[in-house]
């Protein structure tokens, strides 16, 4: 597994993801707001990771005597759709100060536990010789570690049943490209990477088995945010008979949050759409660049979490 997340007590190192695969740069923090900063630029991003990391920004505003108010709400600012950061900070916040570093690393170990329990349970669900359509990047440099569908898909790999992975390239961020097929290669997991626009002719084709993505927020009744493309892929997946599973860490699971309709969808920079790293290709246009999407509940097969596969309603908090 590929180390992203470096925590020394002092300081925060985070792997630089704006960058990967083509350098390996690492961004040192040693405030919250750095912390944040980091959050909001996507230099870490994949909403469990974001929950890990920004448990970790508050372990540094204990240790260096920052105001802990301002620490938690510049980091709960700093991307609003992936409800693991709520989550993260929510779990911090009823404990002593002092006690938030041996939080944070908890959350971080456990999220590694809980990946390898929804691989396990997502594998159960596949087939000998699946092949597996996947989205953005939901694999170590998205969590902890292991990764949620990525979790699956590498679950699912171990066990013998995997035969290919569809990388979808993930426009307009490239979290597939970049990050996804980086992560399947250096492990050896076959793979194919795709423009978005081939899902449709990868399924009319037949060469889909299940679409496994993973989630940044789903609501009580089922609705799932996860990465732009994600409802296309629903809709293409319903229409030709294809399993469409969302692998989901229960952390991710917003019961205040009734439906899809009360989910908020971050908007990023135009630039992102017009180019990418510093190469621009289109005019000066406007441009609309949500970065995610809900899917309606009745358009999922399954919800892969750690404590099970679940439909909605989902089962209540103690289960
Ligand atoms: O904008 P990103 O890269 O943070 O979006 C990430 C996704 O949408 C992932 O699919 C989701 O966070 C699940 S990661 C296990």
């Amino acid at each position: 597994m590929v180390e992203h997340i470096r925590y020394t007590g002092d300081a925060l190192d985070l792997l630089d993801q704006r960058v990967l695969p083509a350098e390996e740069k690492w961004i040192h923090c040693t405030t919250s707001s750095e912390v944040a900063d980091a959050i909001r630029d996507m230099v870490v991003r994949g909403a469990p990771a974001i929950g890990v990391t920004a448990a970790y920004g508050m372990a540094l505003a204990v240790r260096h005597g920052e105001d802990l108010d301002r620490a938690h709400q510049v980091l709960m600012d700093s991307r609003p759709t992936a409800v693991n950061l709520r989550w993260a900070l929510e779990r911090l916040a009823p404990l002593d100060p002092s006690e938030w570093e041996a939080e944070a690393r908890r959350i971080h170990e456990e999220d590694i536990a809980l990946n390898k329990a929804i691989g396990a349970y997502g594998t159960s669900l596949l087939g000998e010789g699946t092949r597996i359509y996947h989205h953005c990047n939901t694999g170590t440099l998205a969590t902890g570690g292991w990764g949620t569908a990525l979790g699956v898909i590498r679950s699912a790999w171990e066990a013998g049943k995997l035969e290919h992975v569809w990388v979808g390239e993930t426009r307009p961020y490239l979290q597939g490209a970049r990050l996804t097929a980086y992560e399947l290669q250096v492990e050896d997991i076959p793979c194919t990477l795709v423009t978005d626009s081939t899902a449709a002719t990868l399924m009319a084709a037949g060469k889909v088995d299940a679409v496994v993505v993973g989630c940044d927020r789903v609501a009580a009744n089922g609705d799932t945010a996860n990465k732009i493309g994600t409802l296309g892929l629903a809709i293409l997946a319903k229409h030709y008979g294809v399993p469409m599973y969302i692998a989901m860490p229960t952390s991710t699971l917003d019961r205040r949050c009734p439906s899809g309709a009360e989910i908020p969808i971050e908007e990023r920079d135009p630039a992102e759409v017009r180019g990418h790293r510093g190469v621009t290709w289109a005019a000066d246009v406007p441009v609309y660049n949500p970065a995610f999407d809900v899917t309606p509940a009745e358009l999922i097969t399954a919800w892969i979490t750690e404590k099970g596969v679940w439909h909605p309603p989902f089962p209540p908090e103690a289960d």
